[in-house]
């Protein structure tokens, strides 16, 4: 446990390792869409963090935008999002590439999609810093991957509890 951080446990993801895993995405996304108009989208607000570094490691040109969800209570599995903050530009014909902090169940993401989808991007794909490994839909598909963890809670890297250890600029277990 860090000092003064009481409620941490242990350190999953370090600094440089954060660093390492952006590099390696950012390097492979810009080989991936070389010829194409990259579009990030970031789920807010757990994504931010992700998001800036992200795109600074991608060598072509691209643009961004964001999307802020509320999050539906924890254990209530619907999947049911709502948005709070919607895009500010349409995406059709456009190659999307959303980008979240951490899928658990994978519900955002496959509401995220969903809705995406009805707007007619040309490509649609996803990039999540953090999966959990668990069970996720059959018909969701993690296109880019940070890093597996274990599903116990994680907080830093944006990642908050209730809002707290955003700032952190490492990965966390709870203790
Ligand atoms: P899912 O819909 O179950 O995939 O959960 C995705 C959302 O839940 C993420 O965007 C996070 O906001 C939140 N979340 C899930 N697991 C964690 C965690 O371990 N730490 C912090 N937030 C989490
Ligand atoms: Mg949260």
């Amino acid at each position: 446990m860090r000092a003064g951080l009481d409620g941490l446990g242990e350190v999953l993801l370090e600094e440089a390792a954060i660093e390492q895993e952006v590099a390696r995405l950012g390097a492979q996304i810009s080989g991936d869409y070389a010829d194409k108009r990259l579009h990030l989208i970031g789920v807010l607000k757990g994504s931010a963090l992700f998001v800036a570094d992200l795109m600074r490691e991608i060598s072509i040109p691209a643009t961004v935008d964001f999307i802020s969800i509320v999050p539906y209570a924890q254990g209530s599995a619907s999947g049911v999002v709502r948005i709070r903050k919607d895009l500010d530009d349409p995406i059709e014909g456009r190659d999307v590439l959303v980008v979240e902090g951490i899928c658990a169940s994978g519900l955002t993401l496959s509401y995220l999609l969903r809705n995406f989808h009805t707007r007619n991007p040309a490509s649609l794909r996803v990039c999540t810093f953090l999966a959990k490994q668990r069970e996720r839909p059959a018909d969701l598909t993690l296109d880019y991957v940070g890093r597996e963890v274990p599903d116990v809670f994680v907080v830093g890297y944006g990642l908050d509890l209730e809002e707290r250890y955003r700032n952190l600029p490492y990965i966390a277990s709870l203790a």
